[in-house]
């Protein structure tokens, strides 16, 4: 038997509890790794909670009622503690991280994954599949457990967005998981002109100026920002009015940014289009339907939305390990719980004094 953080239910973190189940059997090209941390994902939190945008919650639900996970989670790291009678890549004792694919399965003493795709026929749109790896020396368990998804979704959309040298990038959202890595990766190696980092609260952006790769933070909490009617922009060029959610913004005339990766979602059209440069690209990374829609349709001055998912790919998880290895990339971890506290482990990554990633440890 293997102990795991149940998940039973959708709501709050209070859902997760300690339960022992059998530990999973593996077929011939699965392994069975003893699972030594599993990084939270904001993924995770939102599947637990099912806040999740339509269509895509009804989407999660029918899959979920098919697959009938037990937890939660979709990154790990682990030793190999049996493999099936296929698998070449892997042997008993290796010490592997990676992602779980679709199936959440990572809040657990053990789990299973099928290595059946190697990295030779891995598609980078294949986000069904595990990519599983040997873990670099140079990374403790924790950081480890992060790396596979937050790192690879990261290192997805700054690549996607086609940053260089001459790019200034707005990031918002960027002290959650995907923008702490995608801040470093833009900064440090793609080399981005100018990155501007905005989360909600001082615990944020303390740890965002504490990680020295942005050129502007911003506290997009109402009490922490200074607005003046001067901010609001006196150019006279349709600044966002006062209601406007992200009014902060209003300090940066219009085309201030090449590149605006907005993880939570948060900013209206109306701002994006003030705010984007010519042949600009937006990308929202929340998957609604409208962000999807908006993909197909052509702004002025060649103004492009992005929506879709991330990719996640073998060689993807090799470029972050390298960036680690050099110091590039830093993985910032906030907190670890015990597998016994996953319930504190969610309620600690939805609080406001998160200050970077949360993994859960299982010894
Ligand atoms: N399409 C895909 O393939 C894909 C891949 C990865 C992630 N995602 C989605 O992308 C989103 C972000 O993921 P994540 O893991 O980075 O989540 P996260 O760790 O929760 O990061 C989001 C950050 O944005 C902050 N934020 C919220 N409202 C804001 C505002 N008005 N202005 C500035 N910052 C604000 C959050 O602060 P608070 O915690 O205080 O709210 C948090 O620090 C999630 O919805 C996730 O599901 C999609």
């Amino acid at each position: 038997m293997m102990n795991i953080a149940a998940w039973t239910a959708y709501g709050p973190p209070s859902v997760l509890s300690l339960r022992q189940v059998p530990i999973p059997e593996v077929s011939s090209t699965d392994i069975l790794v003893r699972v030594k941390a599993a990084g939270v994902a904001g993924w995770d939190t939102e599947i637990r909670a099912l806040a999740i945008p339509a269509p895509v919650n009804y989407l999660t639900r029918l899959a979920f009622a098919v697959m009938r996970p037990q937890t939660l989670g979709q990154q790990f790291v682990g030793v190999v503690e049996k493999v099936g009678d296929k698998v070449t890549r892997f042997k008993k004792g290796d010490k592997v991280y990676g992602t779980t694919g679709l199936f959440p399965c990572a809040y657990a003493q053990f789990l299973v994954v099928s290595v059946a795709k190697d990295p030779s026929s891995f598609a980078p749109e294949n986000f069904l599949d595990p990519i599983v790896r040997h873990v670099p020396s140079f990374l403790s368990d924790p950081e480890a457990s992060l790396l596979p998804l937050s790192g690879s979704e990261a290192l997805s959309y700054v690549t996607q967005a086609g940053i260089g040298p001459t790019s200034r990038v707005l990031l918002v959202g960027a002290a959650g998981n995907v923008g702490i890595f995608a801040a470093q990766i833009a900064k440090r190696h793609l080399g981005a002109a100018t990155v501007v980092a905005v989360d909600v609260g001082s615990a944020r952006t303390e740890m965002l100026r504490a990680l020295g790769c942005c050129d502007q933070i911003i506290d997009a909490a109402p009490e922490n920002n200074t607005n003046t009617a001067a901010d609001q922009g006196d150019d006279g060029t349709n600044p966002p009015s006062r209601t406007d959610s992200s009014s902060y913004l209003s300090r940066f005339p219009p085309a201030s940014f090449d590149v605006i990766i907005d993880m939570p979602g948060v900013l209206s059209m109306r701002t994006v289009l003030t705010l984007l440069a010519p042949n600009g690209l937006y990308l929202p990374i929340v998957p609604t339907p409208s962000n999807a829609a908006d993909s197909f349709f052509s702004w002025p001055d060649g103004k492009r939305t992005q929506g879709g998912a991330a990719r996640y790919t073998y060689e993807g998880m090799e470029t972050l390990e390298q960036m680690a290895e050099k110091g590039l990339v830093r993985v910032v971890v906030d907190k670890v719980f015990g597998l016994d506290r996953a319930r504190e482990a969610h309620e600690h990554f939805e609080g406001k004094e998160r200050r970077g990633c949360v993994a859960i440890v299982m010894e």
